[in-house]
């Protein structure tokens, strides 16, 4: 498959009286359509930024973005967001969220609100509103809501980076599920060196102050995916060098 996306030379700066910051500084990035893509770094090296900018919500900034072979004006169905609060209207049902991002033909948001709410397992859960869903149902009705929209790419921002350890694997094993299924391109922002490593066939390491991208990593973890084994260890190794080289990590232990 083509490139979906296509990011070249790209500067963002955000200007204010008091003084300019530059978030992303030359990158360059090209995103295969059907490909699920990491993005780690520590705080404030750009990542939201970046995110923002392919989701077409930041349109100011220098260089080149093509989105399909096209300039993005702003934000489209097309490009679905998860961030990591869920962002559910809290005096609508789960039901009536999903609805209310739709384009209103009741017949056609019937099914996709049925279809959608079965990928992510809360059939039955309708008529709940979000006060009475767990931090982690919540976030898969935020899924559930944007799959409806028949996304072409889902942009997840920390979307698990709320939710306790278990519901975290849970969740990723259900996104993997539901990119495998739908074959919609998936860029995920995330802190933890595992999650990024698990879920992406490409890993993309950013560094702060400038935003750069440092590495661009692939990662070959086989059909289906494991935690456990070699191929993760190794592959884990690698990134997490990029942040901590030997010569960061003074202390030994003795127990
Ligand atoms: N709207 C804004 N106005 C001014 N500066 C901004 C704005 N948004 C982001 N920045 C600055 O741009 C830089 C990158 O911010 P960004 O939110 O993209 O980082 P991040 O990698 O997502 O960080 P985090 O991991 O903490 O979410 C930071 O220095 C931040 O202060
Ligand atoms: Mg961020």
């Amino acid at each position: 498959m083509g490139n979906i996306i296509e990011i070249k030379g790209l500067n963002k700066i955000f200007r204010s009286k008091e003084n300019d910051v530059q978030a992303l500084e030359n990158i360059d990035l090209s995103i295969e359509e059907g490909s699920f893509v990491s993005i780690i770094g520590g705080s404030g090296c750009g990542k939201s930024t970046l995110l923002r900018i392919i989701g077409g919500l930041e349109t100011e900034y220098e260089g080149e973005y093509l989105f399909d072979n096209a300039p993005v004006k702003g934000p489209s169905r097309e490009k679905g967001f998860i961030f990591q609060d869920h962002r559910l209207l809290p005096w609508l049902t789960v039901e009536g969220n999903i609805r209310f991002s739709l384009p209103k033909d009741k017949k056609k948001d019937d099914e996709l609100i049925r279809k959608n709410l079965e990928l992510v397992g809360l059939t039955g859960f309708e008529r709940s509103f979000p006060r009475q869903l767990s931090g982690g149902m919540a976030q898969r009705v935020a899924i559930a809501r944007a799959l409806a929209n028949k996304p072409r790419i889902l942009l997840l921002d920390e979307p698990f980076g709320a939710l306790d350890a278990i519901t975290r694997m849970n969740l990723q094993e259900q996104i993997l599920k539901i990119w495998h299924e739908e074959k919609i391109t998936m860029i995920i922002v995330t802190h933890d060196i595992d999650e990024a490593v698990y879920l992406g066939g490409t890993v993309v390491v950013m560094t702060p102050r400038p935003g750069r991208i440092k590495r661009i990593q692939k990662v070959d973890l086989g059909t289906p995916r494991r935690r456990t084994g070699t191929q993760f260890t190794i592959a884990r190794d690698e990134i997490y060098k990029e942040f901590f080289s030997d010569a960061e990590i003074p202390i030994e232990y003795n127990i």
